[in-house]
């Protein structure tokens, strides 16, 4: 498929003053980088450079609102929520295609021996020229352009009405809001409105979490192309553009002034190239195929590529090339004959569930897991599905025996979308989570607002363990140099070390034995273990991987207490009195040192001689940045990143990873980036290396 290439498009004609002729220039580098990003997927400029454009647009269109024009890259998301949606009653009407579901290569075949049959051709007559394309699963959309800009988007409805939601489909960026000057009149592209898997996992994330959190009538969606028809039939525009949806063109509907003599394209493929380059995407897997054998050939290629693809579709379609013989072969009732969708199998499946396990994660996140009667679903073989949290099963009401509609599609992990209660047996209890975990009987315990159930055990899990040896030998924790993910797999897969306190009884010959360890890198290890036995109070604490305790609280806890003891001995209304603790922290810690197994990892650490130095609690004296929230950007002069916070943190200060309000400092050194930007956005002061030292020292 030819690439647009929007540079080479003709302005629109002269705009009068400069700042007129400024927008013009900036809606056009826009519109050029936005078709780089959204539809070609090649950006070539950052994103902070095309903000800054952006933010440079909306200045001027603010200060000049009479120069504001529809089709501006500020318009996309526009109006004010609809009441309700306009019927439109579409010029051409928008046909269906008549579906092969012998998913077979059978499938292709039959449909070449129907076109050829019909045309009245022979065996010995070449093959017919196809446009093999993907079966995008989403809606069909008509985007209607007069005079090359968008005037209105419509849905297919009963292919003769549909509805209006051009507000909507404004807000999609892959969309062109303007075609180029060598654009008919009157011309309608058509194609698929879908929901990239990506964008559809995020949008059910965000859900799942304002579901837990208490919000009301919001709901989970099934599937991409369930999620992708809600977010079209939003009547707030502003909900829609939160959505991202996606847009694939695949066809016309009107054109005028249609060609003198006949269509304005002779055949399928050029047409879609000649809407590619107007700036619409088309799938770059869009193929000419001659005869059957090359169809069935499409069919296995995208077959096995289906997985790999970032959105769902459903099958492959086949079309005449040539338009002349597409009106030769003409329609029956409302399908073409010259176009046939070929079918892949079914991602959504009906089977049952056999139970409901509860799966530990890495971080000790509870997750159940619906045990399935083996299905054939999307290509494999499905034994499991995930529940997500307790509230979604719930919310499912999934139990034990149920006949579920499963679905799996592409890497995703398959999932229970819906139950059959008709076909419950009765008496089937309601799921609910474990009070213990199911791997090493810790406390099981679900935060305020959170939608997850946590196992308590973090040091002792046998799940968590590896993400418990990771973080302890962390740079900021205690610091085990070399220790990093490929060797932790190893020692806990090979049950060399289980729990923590495994790593200071590793001898030099257990780590030489290791897979690919050299005798250098042993002895390094080895040493850099011993090292850390050697460690501070803050890097202990910030070590055991409390859940919410970060280094800065970590750093407040030890400050406050003075020893590890009392830090294990605080009560809930002591740990409140450390200024960085609140409520969900306190509790967080409480839970944690409660956790006898917890507490014994800690003893045998200190058995094995990890010791640190241990001070008084903290007579609390206000240090020279007590109360100041420090944001870093850039490379400073004279000191490293980790440096600078260390140093404001002695201080008194915090420092935060992004600038919000609260911000009292952004501290800026070389190629400073976004961060820079959002604080001089929001008006927060910026200094420089010099003035932070200036700042340390009084
Ligand atoms: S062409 C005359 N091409 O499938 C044919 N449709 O029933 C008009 N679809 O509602 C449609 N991918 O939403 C065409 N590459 C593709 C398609 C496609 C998906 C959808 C379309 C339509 C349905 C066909």
């Amino acid at each position: 498929m030819a690439t647009p290439d929007l540079n080479a498009q003709p302005e629109p004609p002269g705009p009068a003053s400069p700042v007129a002729e400024r927008i013009a220039a900036l809606r056009e580098l826009l519109r050029v980088h936005a078709h780089r990003y959204y539809v070609l997927d090649e950006p070539t400029l950052p994103d902070s450079e095309y903000d800054k454009l952006f933010k440079e647009l909306q200045g001027l269109e603010a200060a000049c609102p009479e120069l504001v024009t529809a089709d501006s890259p500020t318009q996309r998301v526009g109006g004010k929520p609809l009441e309700q949606f306009v019927s439109v009653r579409h010029q051409v009407p928008m046909l269906s295609i008549r579906t092969e579901t012998d998913t077979e290569p059978t499938g292709a075949q039959n449909f070449d021996n129907r076109v050829r049959r019909e045309l009245g051709l022979s065996d010995s007559d070449p093959p017919i020229e196809y446009v093999a394309e993907l079966k995008f699963d989403g809606l069909a959309m008509n985007l209607r352009y007069e005079q090359g800009v968008l005037v209105q988007a419509a849905t297919r409805g009963d292919g003769e009405v549909g509805e209006d939601v051009t507000q909507n489909i404004r807000t999609i960026n892959q969309i062109p809001l303007r075609l180029p000057a060598s654009a008919p009149a009157v011309i309608e592209v058509r194609g698929e409105v879908y929901m990239r898997r990506a964008d559809f996992e995020a949008l059910n994330e965000r859900q799942r979490e304002r579901i837990a959190q208490g919000a009301r009538g919001e709901k989970t969606f099934v599937n991409p192309r369930n999620a992708a028809a809600g977010a079209v039939r939003q009547l707030d525009p502003a909900i829609a553009a939160q959505r991202h949806l996606s847009f694939f063109a695949y066809g016309v509907g009107e054109i005028t002034p249609p060609q003198a003599g006949g269509p304005v394209f002779a055949t399928h493929y050029e047409l879609l190239r000649t809407i590619n380059s107007w700036g619409f995407p088309v799938a770059a897997q869009t193929r000419i195929a001659q005869g059957a054998p090359e169809l069935i050939a499409f069919h296995e290629a995208i077959g096995r590529q289906r997985d790999r693809l970032p959105y769902d579709i459903d099958g492959v379609v086949y079309k005449v090339n040539s338009l002349a013989l597409q009106n030769k072969l003409g329609f029956v009732t409302r399908e073409p004959r010259w176009a046939v969708a070929h079918k892949f199998p079914a991602q959504e499946q009906l089977t049952t569930v056999l139970g409901i396990d509860v799966q530990v994660g890495r971080t000790g996140k509870l997750t159940p897991v619906a045990r399935l009667a083996p299905v054939f679903v999307g290509g494999v073989t499905v034994t499991n599905a995930t529940l997500h949290n307790e509230d979604e099963a719930r919310r499912k009401d999934v139990r034990v025996g149920d006949t579920v509609i499963v679905r799996r599609a592409g890497d995703v992990i398959p999932e229970v979308v819906s139950v059959l209660p008709e076909k419950r047996t009765p008496g089937a209890p309601i799921f609910s989570m474990p009070g213990a975990c199911p791997v090493c009987g810790s406390m099981v315990v679900r935060e305020e607002g959170e939608a997850d159930h946590r196992c308590g055990g973090g040091l002792f899990c046998p799940a968590q363990r590896k993400e418990a040896i990771l973080h302890y030998a962390h740079r900021r924790a205690v610091e085990i140099e070399g220790l990093g993910e490929k060797l932790v797999d190893q020692l806990v897969d090979a049950g060399v070390v289980r729990v923590l306190p495994d790593i200071y009884r590793l001898g030099l010959n257990a780590l030489a034995g290791l897979d690919r360890m050299a005798e250098k890198s042993a002895s390094k290890l080895f040493q850099a273990i011993k090292q850390s036995r050697q460690t501070t109070l803050p890097r202990f604490v910030f070590g055991l991987g409390i859940r919410h305790v970060g280094e800065a609280t970590a750093k407040a806890l030890a400050h406050h207490f003075g020893t590890l003891d009392a830090i294990m001995e605080a009560t809930q209304e002591q740990l409140l009195e450390v200024g960085d603790v609140g409520p969900v922290v306190a509790k967080s810690i409480r839970t944690f040192f409660e956790q006898p197994h917890n507490r014994e990892v800690v003893e045998q650490l200190r058995a094995c001689g990890v010791t640190w130095e241990e001070g008084e609690p903290a007579v609390t004296v206000t240090k020279p940045l007590s109360g100041k929230t420090f944001v870093i950007t850039g490379t400073l002069p004279g000191m490293s990143r980790d440096e600078a916070k260390d140093r404001i943190e002695a201080a008194g200060g915090k420092v935060a990873g992004s600038v919000s309000k609260k911000t009292d400092y952004v501290v800026a050194g070389a190629e400073a980036g976004s961060k820079l930007v959002r604080a001089q956005s929001l008006g927060v002061t910026v200094i420089d290396e010099a003035a932070l030292l200036t700042l340390l020292s009084r």
